[in-house]
């Protein structure tokens, strides 16, 4: 139990209480209203945030606060620092623990003061036996230097943490923020992945609110599974940095959160379209045949990505002419059939003399020191013996950066950052490794959780600065905030059926934790896929913001002609429906710049009352219109599908069904169950190859009967000028009897108009 003794003295200062125990300190500090930071100073006095930069704390400090502080005693006669928002209060007690109550002075989360009594009893001896055997056994969390713990209803539901397995409510499991490149089969009893999100939404009985555990270090998670009562999180170092955000229901959370952090922001329109990969695709021949194919078949694409293959000997920044010609040639040529260029850089740089990315690291000391800082630290990677960019210093990022303008300028239209959490062959990378954070020395034990959102940003920022578009990158490792710079994927999946099933909870967890453009690999990555099961997924992925078809060496090839004629067609059907409501997830992502909320979400967010979506892990929507039920079971061809209270219309048929109740949906394999709500007006597109392919010269507004309003975005869906006044904003406004009002709330000439605008009642 945590024990500062008691309370001697407290200053309050600007939006700061700085409150000193007998044994050690801490600050409160009011941000907003709804969030209310705990910083207990252990490792270093000031938070070194990496996931609220300055811009993010001037936004948010930009809302203003108001709030008193008082001086108060506990039922059980310690004395507290009473700190009232008109939103929130917070209490800290003698001791050192704090409570957080609402306005309407519920106590909703308070501090757990008894004794942890941890699971894991295996004594030294018998965890030797079992690691011998290749279990693992985690050691005792009791004394990290970092520990929180706090009480929760027994019915209480846990969401977060990013891309963690398992289950939308992660009641009864735990979890550790240390990010792992590991290719076995993930399953709901992984601790850990390739992205570290500390930050946890508790839904109360009566209140939501939010844990943000700033911190980079190695972290650890119980939720509720070594007791009912309370959930802990501890950490290997750093400092207790705790950011509690009320808000009161999921939505409202997820809005501190991204305000504290940063929203994913608006991305070029063509990166919302499909993408084919492989890993493997080994020469422009392949390339060029993979992505004639899709346009043969009438399949739209976007992208057919370039996997390591394309790099020389798998050195960074280089090309492989001899299987891919000349750099930039198939570029232009794949780029007249309307391909964008995407590419995959690693931050593994290959030691080798005479290699320009090594000579440059090298003389100028960008890379990682080993643990006695006498010489650059070596791992192996794809290009054997590897050297790792120090990444948490500006002016390594900016020589990255550099060479990211070399690619953009040769025609790449998107970086794909992988291996960067980073990955080592020969052993993880020793946590006494020095690198930077900035200017100040550290080590990879602080850096390791943000390797990934340090070169996202790298990458993101020259992507931005030289091309003066919205970049797309998409990194596999990301801390929280990184969503500012990058798209994410869930890393290597599996073509199995279990993993269609997590896609679910997985993408829907990423976007209640910002990250609003994410996918997984359709087909799965390793293991082969079947015609079933990629069916299968291409429907249940149909509106995922990152949406793309991947697979490994080694495993059968997963380009969906390979699967037969009704596969072809159902996965053209899907893609086409996802292009379909192209400009409904573009008037989401508008939207999310201000709310902070993700385009796919689970139906809690929505339905928070409602206990059947508490835990509903085979079912998500698309904003507040669209419920998508996919089947994700092998064999099933009749869906149990959940219906929240309200009607509901089938896409396929219009056929009105009341909700508040489960239906059975005949799904045969062609057939992905979509439901509109009642009162929604959905902007939709014509059919097209890619974007760009033709002007969009109509919007069909698909209604229900009841008729509805939305507002439409429109913007050249490249570039910032939107920032600059450069979109059109449409207010529509649909009558009963499908009669279609506009209102241009904002319009730019400089914005093509569409030719029609028409109405399509379901
Ligand atoms: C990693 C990535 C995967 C990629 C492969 C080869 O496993 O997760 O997507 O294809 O490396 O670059």
């Amino acid at each position: 139990m945590r024990d500062y003794g008691k309370i001697k003295n407290y200053k309050a200062e600007g939006r700061k209480i700085a409150v000193e125990f007998e044994k050690g300190r801490m600050e409160v500090t009011v941000l907003t209203d709804e969030i209310i930071n705990v910083f207990v100073p252990i490792w270093s006095d000031d938070h070194r945030s990496k996931a609220i930069e300055r811009d993010d704390l001037e936004r948010v400090l930009s809302k203003g606060c108001n709030f008193d502080t008082s001086e108060g005693s506990t039922k059980d006669g310690r004395r507290s620092i009473e700190i009232k928002t008109s939103c929130l209060k917070a209490v800290v007690k003698d001791g050192g623990s704090v409570d957080f109550y609402d306005a309407a002075g519920r106590l909703i989360s308070a501090q757990f003061e008894g004794e942890r009594v941890p699971i894991k009893t295996v004594g030294i001896w018998e965890k030797e036996l079992l690691e011998a055997e290749g279990h693992t056994v985690a050691d005792t969390v009791l004394d990290k230097p970092v520990s929180d713990v706090r009480c929760i209803g027994k019915n209480d539901s846990l969401y977060g943490l990013g891309d963690k397995m398992g289950l939308l409510d992660k009641r009864s499991y735990e979890y550790e923020n240390w990010n792992t490149d590991d290719p076995s089969a993930h399953n709901e009893q992984y601790r850990s992945l390739y992205k570290s999100i500390p930050f946890l939404i508790c839904k109360g009985k009566e209140y939501t609110y939010g844990l943000f555990y700033d911190n980079t270090f190695h972290g650890y998670f119980d939720l509720a599974k070594e007791n009912a009562e309370y959930i802990a999180y501890t950490a290997d170092d750093g400092n207790l940095d705790l950011y509690f955000i009320g808000g009161g229901n999921i939505k409202s959370v997820v809005g501190n959160y991204t305000l504290l952090t940063g929203v994913t922001p608006l991305p070029q329109l063509w990166t919302l379209g499909y993408h084919q990969c492989r890993w493997g695709y080994s020469s422009a021949k392949d390339i060029r045949e993979v992505a004639e194919k899709f346009r043969e078949l009438d399949i739209p694409c976007e992208s057919v990505q370039y996997d390591i293959d394309y790099m020389d000997g798998y050195r960074v920044f280089t090309w492989n002419e001899k299987d891919y010609g000349k750099p930039g040639e198939l570029f232009k040529e794949l780029k007249a059939k309307g391909f964008k260029p995407v590419v995959i850089i690693d931050p593994g740089t290959k030691r080798e003399e005479g290699y320009f990315m090594y000579e440059e690291g090298t003389k100028n000391g960008y890379f990682f020191r080993n643990a006695e800082d006498t010489e650059d630290y070596v791992n192996e990677v794809w290009p054997g013996e590897a050297n790792y960019p120090d990444f948490g210093r500006e002016e390594v990022r900016y020589w990255w950066g550099k060479h990211v303008n070399d690619l953009t300028d040769m025609g790449v239209a998107a970086i794909w950052n992988d291996m960067n959490e980073p990955a080592s062959f020969k052993g993880p990378l020793p946590e006494e490794v020095v690198g930077h954070d900035e200017d100040r020395k550290t080590t990879h034990r602080e850096l390791h959780n943000v390797y990934g959102h340090f070169m996202a940003k790298a990458t993101y920022e020259a992507m931005k600065e030289h091309t003066k578009k919205r970049p797309l990158v998409i990194t596999r490792a990301s801390y929280s905030g990184t969503q500012k710079y990058a798209a994410v994927w869930t890393g290597d999946n599996q073509s199995l059926w279990s993993h269609l099933a997590m896609m679910i909870p997985q993408l829907c967890t990423l976007g209640m934790c910002g990250y609003s453009i994410c996918g997984v690999d359709i087909g799965g990555f390793g293991a082969d896929t079947t015609p079933e099961l990629l069916a299968r997924w291409i429907e249940a992925a149909s509106f995922a913001t990152f949406f793309r078809n991947h697979s490994a060496n080694g495993s059968i090839r997963q380009e969906p002609w390979l699967f037969g004629d009704e596969v072809v067609d159902i996965y053209r059907k899907y893609v086409k429906l996802h292009y379909r409501f192209l400009p409904y997830i573009y008037d989401l992502m508008y939207e999310e710049q201000k709310t902070g909320l993700p385009v796919m979400r689970p139906l809690v967010m929505n339905y928070e009352d409602d206990e059947n979506t508490f835990n509903l892990n085979d079912e998500y929507m698309v904003g507040d219109s669209i419920l998508v039920a996919p089947v994700v079971a092998a064999g099933e061809r009749v869906k149990k599908v959940y219906l929240p209270k309200g009607d509901w219309y089938r896409l396929t048929d219009g056929e009105k069904i009341s909700g508040g109740r489960y239906i059975l949906e005949e799904a045969p394999l062609d057939y992905l169950p979509v439901f509109i709500k009642a009162g929604s007006v959905i902007p939709t597109y014509e059919d097209m190859a890619y974007v760009g392919e033709k002007e969009f010269k109509k919007l069909t507004l698909l209604a229900t009967p009841e008729g509805g309003k939305a507002t439409h975005y429109r913007d050249n869906g490249e570039d910032y000028s939107y920032l600059d006044g450069e979109y059109d904003l449409y207010e529509f406004e649909v009558s009963k009897e499908g009669k279609l009002k506009v209102n241009m709330a904002n319009s730019s000439e400089r914005i093509a108009k569409y030719e029609e605008i028409a109405v399509s009642i379901l």
